[in-house]
């Protein structure tokens, strides 16, 4: 089978579902593959934090519906160390703006319906996918559909497959640098079936390790805990992650407690920083986590995703448009500069929050002083809070 399309893109995640509902409502033609099932990509726990700006963009696309009758709306986060709370209250420090706490999952359930509702061709469950030819203007997209050699034939390529994809792998050798981080930790997710344990988000670091208190629904709770990198999730049964998430959450005065309920899921997630660059090459263009991965403290994963394709559309809408190639020539760099200030708050945060094993009595102080400083300065608080928005999509000419 041979299909031919504007922008071939691989990876149904919220990148490539984004750039194509967004292309789609510009005119410009796609076609997005994908691996894995509709149902299991539908169901895919992970982020749930939107910036102002990502959520702004889906409104603005007409995806806010489910979002703004299910998400919720948060105006600040706690910090918790030595056993106290501190809550930075985002609209007083960055100008009005709040986050959006909306899972992955349901973003990625409403671009599906969206493009299905307009007739939008998503593949789903294709196999031996490779991209070819991209060096030239007639890039091929090849895979298998229910075991038949398929083609897709486009004037573009998009790369949205993730970091375990296939897009970054197939640059010609040499094109690109890598840079990255490994951390001596890794997070345990659970979702559990259970009331609110608190109106907003709460980070804590503790003696015992980080924890991050977040939320699905009023009944459907996201809870993390700091592990070694190489835990083995069979060593913790149920029992011992509420131990752990009540110990280090409680406070000083002992009035706080985390209702328990029924956990649904957990698993282990490793954490890393890593960026390549440049995002580009020929008419192949990588976006997201195929790109760039953050550790997950501050919540930036997904929203650097739709940062990415925020840029490659505005791209992609020039050329078509009136030829012009400037903004597809620079949405590397463009895109680069966010996020690498994206990876500097997510490293910051993960550094801040984090029990790292080898740190020295040295380290330990410095890092309580820097906890006490970023939660009793408003400087410090207004640095935190304009980061943790989100940071303008448009940066300043240098
Ligand atoms: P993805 O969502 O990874 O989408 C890529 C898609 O491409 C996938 O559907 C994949 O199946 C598909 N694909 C892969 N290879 C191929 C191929 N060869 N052909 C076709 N399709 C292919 N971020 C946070 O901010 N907070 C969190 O708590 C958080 N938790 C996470 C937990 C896990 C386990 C992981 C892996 C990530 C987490 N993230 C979190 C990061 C966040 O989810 C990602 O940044 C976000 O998913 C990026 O979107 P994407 O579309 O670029 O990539
Ligand atoms: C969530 C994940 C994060 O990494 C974070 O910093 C805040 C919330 C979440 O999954 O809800």
């Amino acid at each position: 089978m041979a299909e031919r399309t504007q922008v071939g893109i691989v990876g149904a995640g919220p990148a490539g579902l984004l750039l194509s509902h967004l292309l789609a409502r510009a005119g410009i033609d796609s076609i997005v593959i994908e691996d894995r099932s509709r149902d299991y990509v539908e169901n895919r726990i992970r982020a749930g934090v939107l910036e102002q700006g990502a959520a702004d963009m889906l409104d603005e696309a007409g995806l806010g519906a489910r979002m703004h009758a299910e998400g919720q709306f948060h105006d600040g986060i706690e910090i918790r160390f030595q056993r106290r709370g501190h809550r930075i209250d985002f609209p007083s420090l960055t100008g009005g703006k709040r986050i959006t706490v909306y899972g992955q999952q349901e973003v990625v359930k409403d671009i599906i319906a969206a493009r299905f509702a307009v007739g939008g061709t998503i593949h789903f469950e294709v196999s031996d996918v490779a991209v070819r030819d991209f060096d030239g203007d007639k890039p091929r997209i090849v895979f298998r559909k229910d075991g038949q050699p398929s083609e897709i034939e486009c004037d573009f390529i998009a790369g949205c497959d993730g970091f375990h994809g296939i897009c970054r792998l197939s640059f010609p050798d040499g094109v690109l640098t890598a840079f990255d981080r490994d951390y001596p930790f890794a997070w345990l997710g659970i979702l559990s079936e259970s009331p609110q344990a608190s109106h907003e988000l709460i980070y804590t670091h503790t003696d015992d390790g980080f924890a991050l208190l977040s939320t699905r629904s009023p009944t459907l709770q996201r809870y993390y805990l700091q592990v070694a990198p190489d835990e083995d999730i069979g060593e913790w049964p149920d029992d011992r992650i509420w131990a752990q998430l009540q110990a280090r959450t409680a406070l000083a005065d002992g009035s706080f407690r985390i209702p328990e309920g029924p956990i649904l899921q957990k698993g282990i997630t490793p954490m890393r920083s890593f960026v390549v660059e440049p995002m580009q090459h020929g008419r192949l263009f990588l976006a997201g986590d195929c790109a760039h991965i953050v550790p997950p403290t501050g919540a930036k994963g997904m929203n650097l995703a739709v940062a990415d394709i925020r840029n490659l559309t505005a791209a992609l809408v020039a050329f078509y448009r009136s030829g012009d190639q400037r903004l597809l020539d620079g949405y590397s760099a463009r895109c680069l500069r966010r996020v690498w200030k994206a990876q500097r708050f997510s490293w910051w945060m993960t550094t801040m929050l984090h029990l790292n094993p080898a740190d020295s009595p040295f380290d330990k102080h410095r890092q309580t002083a820097e906890l006490d400083y970023v939660t009793g300065s408003e400087a410090a608080m207004t640095a935190l809070a304009e980061n943790y928005v989100g940071l303008p999509f448009n940066e300043p000419e240098l």
